[in-house]
């Protein structure tokens, strides 16, 4: 939540930065700002509005020379989405940007006495303010100072007045990274996409060290004023894979993506048809005495957690339970040491789930993440990491990052299959096969996009909408029915297709939509009379099933027919349909499904 950027170095940084905040924009944008040297001289000048970055452009300086600045996109936490709550906040000499939340503002408010003081509603300008009152010309003295009074978590890139050229930064919690690059110069940001078009090389800040960044390089201390040597990573994407690539959105882009993802993530983790996480120095012995699972993680994470909980428990007979990263936090943990504890997080940063990771450390030693963002919070702090490469994902409704973390649990799976003996290797391999034709058939599915986009038209005026299934297909449907939420504002509940009638039935009227998945063979006659039940109360249903055709209009008012795989693996053929129709439904109904209201990709706070 909230983007940050900040840029020193030997080109004008105007543009530098209103172009990462841009990328950035998928972490919140109810305003936006920017700082720089004006004229590159010691004096800071601020734009900042209430609105998207291109509101931003709007009132920057057409000519700015200056080569040094930062720039914010917020998502509000303290104070209404107005221009004087935008950042970048002035006090004094500082200026600053956030991201995070300062929890004991009320308390610096009293102490450092800035009643009447303060020109926003704000905990980040109480922050400017603190740094400010312990400065006296040494910027990392103050930085020093005021950071062991905050409480909370902050990410902050400062400028300091008659410090012109010079970006400083710390952090705890909130993510950060950085690099130099001897063409440009010195970059920081929330996430790499920010600068990828100026360098694919990064480190991680450190949490609780200080950055003096200037066009010649960047020095980087602990709080003891120790020098510390970044750690820099690359990756292997470019600029390219943080661009629409022609595509409206993003979400169409990156739905298009899945079946490369899929097999970027599978690809280098199957030998033999057999799981195998060698390269990524998962031994067995992780797996070796796993009496049970606990998955924890947040929204799309956690429901292709589930996913995977109800496959691992079903297929390899191994308990699992699937955990509310931020219900978890604060119940009593049943884990063990024997106890495999899979934290699945696309942006690694979910605070919830970091927190519950922590949490979930105290009690086993076998945590593994499962994680989409090289170097992230969650990836450092677990035991292990699987990586998923689906690629820099900037839709804030997440598509690609749920089908390779779905793919991973399944991987996962195999492995906890073969090493506690609950599945023969000619079993596994069998099943894997089938995983590995999964990026072709997404093609095959991915072809009936203008069909599903005919059938969007028709949930565009609809207020609720019911996503029915068993099983496998009941855990999708819970995705289905929050992508469709989420991007198009429209009420829609999943339920298990058995549950209806004990409640939710009593919703179904004249043209409720209800979208019915019957793919799983055990259950697919009764799926099939639960939908002759809502069908018999005026619902309008669209049926996703593996039949060739559906003539019977007791059943159905539209059918989609996927192609024949086995059970456990046709979720990723639907989930394609489900997500289709969510984003020409969010289209249809004029809505920006890059963008919805109120939410933000990276959820770091509580
Ligand atoms: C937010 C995003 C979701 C995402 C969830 C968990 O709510 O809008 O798309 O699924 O956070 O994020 P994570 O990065 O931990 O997967």
């Amino acid at each position: 939540m909230c983007g940050i950027i900040g840029f020193t170095g030997y080109k004008p940084a105007q543009d530098i930065l209103l172009d990462g905040l841009q990328r950035l924009e998928y972490r919140g944008y109810d305003s936006a700002g920017i700082a720089f040297f004006k004229d590159n001289s010691g004096h800071v000048s601020v734009r900042k509005t209430a609105g998207k970055v291109n509101d931003l452009r709007a009132i920057c300086d057409e000519e700015n020379t200056s080569s040094t600045g930062i720039g914010h996109t917020r998502w509000a936490t303290h104070g209404g989405v107005t221009n004087a709550n935008a950042h970048p906040h002035k006090f004094g000499e500082v200026t600053l940007i956030h991201n995070g939340i300062i929890e004991n503002y009320h308390e610096l408010i009293e102490k450092y006495d800035l009643k009447g003081k303060l020109k926003s509603d704000t905990d980040t300008e109480v922050a400017a303010a603190v740094i400010s009152c312990n400065y006296s010309g040494d910027p990392v003295s103050a930085i020093r100072a005021a950071v062991s009074e905050l409480k909370g978590s902050f990410a902050f890139c400062i400028l300091f007045k008659n410090h012109p050229g010079e970006i400083y930064a710390v952090r705890n919690v909130s993510p950060m990274v950085a690099t130099h690059t001897d063409d440009h110069g010195s970059f920081i940001a929330s996430d790499l996409t920010a600068f990828i078009e100026y360098s694919n090389s990064y480190f991680v800040v450190p949490e609780y060290h200080i950055m003096t960044m200037t066009d010649g390089g960047i020095k980087l201390e602990d709080m003891e004023g120790n020098d510390v040597a970044p750690q820099y990573m690359t990756v292997d994407w470019d600029v390219s894979t943080a661009q629409k690539g022609g595509y409206p959105h993003f979400m169409i882009k990156e739905i298009h993506e899945q079946p490369q993802a899929l097999s970027d993530t599978m690809g280098p983790r199957i030998k033999d048809l057999l799981p195998d996480f060698e390269e990524d120095g998962i031994p067995d012995s992780l797996f070796e005495g796993v009496k049970d699972i606990t998955v924890i993680a947040c929204g799309t994470a956690m429901y292709a957690g589930n996913v995977g909980r109800t496959l691992i428990q079903n297929k390899f007979g191994i308990p699992v339970t699937i955990a509310i990263a931020s219900e978890f936090r604060y119940e009593r943990p049943t884990i063990s040491s024997d106890t495999l504890v899979i934290v699945c997080s696309q942006s690694g940063e979910t605070i919830d789930t970091l927190e519950a990771l922590r949490l979930a450390g105290k009690y086993t030693d076998r945590t593994l993440a499962v994680v989409n963002v090289k170097g992230s919070s969650i990836a450092r702090e677990s035991n292990y990491v699987l990586y998923t490469h689906a690629g820099p994902e900037i839709a804030v409704a997440s598509t690609k990052a749920y089908s390779v973390q779905v793919a991973a649990m399944y991987l996962i799976g195999c492995k906890l299959g073969l090493v506690l003996g609950r599945a023969t290797e000619a079993e596994v391999r069998e099943f894997i096969s089938g995983l590995k034709n999964i990026p072709s058939l997404i093609e095959e599915v991915l072809k009936m996009e203008e069909r599903i986009k005919g059938l969007a038209n028709r949930m565009v005026n609809t207020k609720d909408a019911f996503y029915i299934g068993r099983g496998l297909d009941y855990t999708l449907s819970m995705e289905g029915a929050l992508k469709l939420k989420e991007i198009s504002y429209i009420h829609s509940e999943a339920y298990a297709a058995g549950e209806l009638k004990h409640g939710t039935i009593s919703l179904i009227t004249d043209g409720t939509p209800v979208i019915a998945i019957a793919t799983q063979q055990n259950v697919y006659s009764k799926v099939i009379s639960n939908i002759r039940e809502v069908k018999a109360r005026g619902a309008y249903v669209l049926l996703i099933s593996k039949d060739k055709e559906i003539t019977d209009e007791t059943v159905c008012d539209e059918h989609i027919s996927i192609p024949d795989i086995s059970d456990e693996l046709t979720i990723f053929e639907s989930i394609i349909i489900l997500q289709i129709l969510a984003y020409y439904t969010s289209v249809g109904k004029g809505i920006d499904p890059d963008q919805p209201r109120n939410l933000a990709k990276s959820v770091t706070v509580e």
